[in-house]
């Protein structure tokens, strides 16, 4: 069974096809084949707008159908107790693939283990969410041709931001050198860094760069990645009066970010980009990023549902 739960579970040449796809997809939709009478259970146990909406929208683009979940944490048997191995067993009798959100960093081994159909994991507490990465490298090599040997500054919620573990790991099949710059949290119980977790400082080259240290990097960067402060996986031991402290990208300093670079965000944001850059020409996360969503994803619904032998052998519509 091919599932896809973590960026790994896809070598870097289907990584490309998905991604040629994806491309091909966004100018001629003819590429696409028809997923007419296949449907995929859409199950959101967390909050989602952008990637709820495009795997449905994407579904819709194949000719597939969808069941769906928005609110599954309040709406589902979950609340009943019921297991996670229990939940994919189920859906599995309705659905041909899953995409599934939980705030559980450890459902997709779950999922692994006790799933029938494909499942495409859509975000994994702070664990992963290796779609979104996938659309954030679709994103920057649109703008920069090839990912080879770029310069990418990593910048707000490093421990429990779950786009920027999976995007660490996919830029690294790319030779890119990356420097991440954590939130740092003032609490009374003591000072804490919003630092990557350590499995993926062990084992790949990041640079840390303190944060009033950013703006004299930012001419060297070819990316600049932000993300928000994940207040509601901080650990309640900070207290509601902690202050944290982040890089913020405004008018005042977007004047030193590198004329090419690609500025993104997988949103939603806060204050770390402020509105006033929004119509800057490297302001790339509203419009391109969002859309390059519904691309990747139709490619990836596509690729991963035709991969697995059971598509074709069993329909449940
Ligand atoms: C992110 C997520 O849910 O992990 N958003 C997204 O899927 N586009 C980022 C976030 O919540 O901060």
């Amino acid at each position: 069974m091919r599932h896809f739960l973590s960026i790994n579970d896809l070598k870097k040449e289907e990584i490309e096809i998905v991604l040629d796809r994806a491309s091909t997809i966004e100018y001629g939709w003819e590429f696409c084949r028809s997923m007419n009478n296949k449907c995929i259970a859409s199950f959101f146990a967390e909050p989602s707008t952008r990637t709820r909406f495009s795997f449905e929208r994407a579904m819709h683009w194949l000719g597939g159908r969808i069941v769906t979940a928005a609110d599954a944490s309040a709406s589902s048997s979950l609340t009943k107790g019921e297991s996670l191995k229990d939940t994919f067993r189920t859906l599995g009798q309705y659905s041909d693939a899953i995409v599934m959100r939980h705030s559980d960093p450890n459902w997709p081994e779950v999922a692994r283990m006790y799933s029938r159909v494909p499942v495409i994991n859509a975000g994994s507490g702070s664990g992963e969410h290796p779609t979104q990465a996938l659309l954030d490298l679709h994103t920057i090599r649109q703008k920069w041709g090839i990912v080879k040997n770029l310069k990418i500054l990593i910048c707000g919620d490093c421990e429990n931001g779950r786009t920027v573990h999976s995007l660490i790991q996919l830029l690294n099949m790319y030779n890119c050198k990356i420097f991440y710059c954590p939130a740092k949290i003032y609490a009374a119980s003591g000072d804490h860094e919003l630092d990557l977790p350590e499995k993926y400082l062990n084992q790949f080259n990041c640079k840390k760069i303190e944060i009033e240290e950013v703006d004299d990097i930012l001419s060297n960067m070819d990316v600049i990645y932000m993300t928000r402060i994940q207040k509601e996986r901080m650990s309640k031991e900070y207290g509601s009066d902690c202050e944290i402290d982040f890089f913020k990208i405004n008018k005042h300093n977007i004047n030193k970010v590198n004329i090419n670079a690609a500025i993104l965000h997988p949103l939603p944001r806060n204050e770390e980009i402020s509105e006033d850059i929004d119509d800057d020409p490297r302001a790339d996360y509203h419009e391109r990023q969002v859309r390059n969503g519904l691309y990747v994803r139709t490619a990836l619904l596509d690729y991963i549902i035709y991969k697995n032998p059971i598509f074709h052998a069993r329909t449940t519509v």
